[in-house]
């Protein structure tokens, strides 16, 4: 029986990929916990949110380390503002828990993002997509997006839900020649 739940699977495969010299991307920042890991083994994070709130607490959350940039915007216009390529990618799809659930994710937006990232990924980099199907418009955003994948024929590295219908699902990515 898969017990784990996804992020916990996420930060085991991370924990063996990333390297002290690595850029990654925190695309949908929230409580900081993905920003915060992957501030702890990265030379530098870039972090995305729309709202403020989620800002404010990443920024709380990683206080002591200074090797973090975030942004306020959607992660759909990450390339205006990363001018390099990366190691890393995490999407944490739905909304902020605790805050409000009309914030969240969206499918046409999430596509154009996961899109961004793909393009801004190394030879070799990994992408992360955590999916949540349980709460209204969760199964649509996944459905978009697991379309996309299969169109690509992206390398999985992993793949992983625990097993309920409702589970979220996890897809490691990685961008191979
Ligand atoms: C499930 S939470 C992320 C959890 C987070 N990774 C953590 O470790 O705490 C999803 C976040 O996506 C954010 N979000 C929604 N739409 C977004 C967008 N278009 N661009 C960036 N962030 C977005 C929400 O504001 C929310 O904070």
């Amino acid at each position: 029986m898969n017990k784990d739940n996804i992020n916990t699977v996420a930060h085991r495969y991370l924990a063996n990929y990333l390297k002290s010299e690595f850029t990654a991307v925190d695309a949908t920042c929230g409580n900081g916990n993905d920003t915060l890991f992957l501030a702890k083994r990265c030379k530098k994070v870039i972090g995305f949110d729309i709202q403020s709130q989620a800002i404010e607490n990443t920024k709380k959350r990683c206080s002591g380390f200074n090797n973090i940039e975030l942004h306020q915007i959607s992660h759909a216009q990450m390339k205006e503002v990363i001018h390099k390529q990366v190691d890393c990618v995490i999407f944490n799809f739905g909304y902020l828990p605790k805050a409000d659930p009309s914030i969240i994710t969206q499918p046409e937006s999430s596509l154009t993002a996961v899109k961004a990232a793909w393009d801004l990924l190394k030879k070799d980099g990994i992408l992360v997509l955590c999916c949540y199907v349980g709460h209204p418009g969760g199964q649509e955003e996944t459905d978009v997006l697991l379309q996309w994948i299969n169109d690509i024929h992206a390398h999985e590295e992993l793949a992983y839900r625990q097993d309920r219908p409702s589970s979220p699902i996890l897809k490691i990515l990685k961008k191979t020649p």
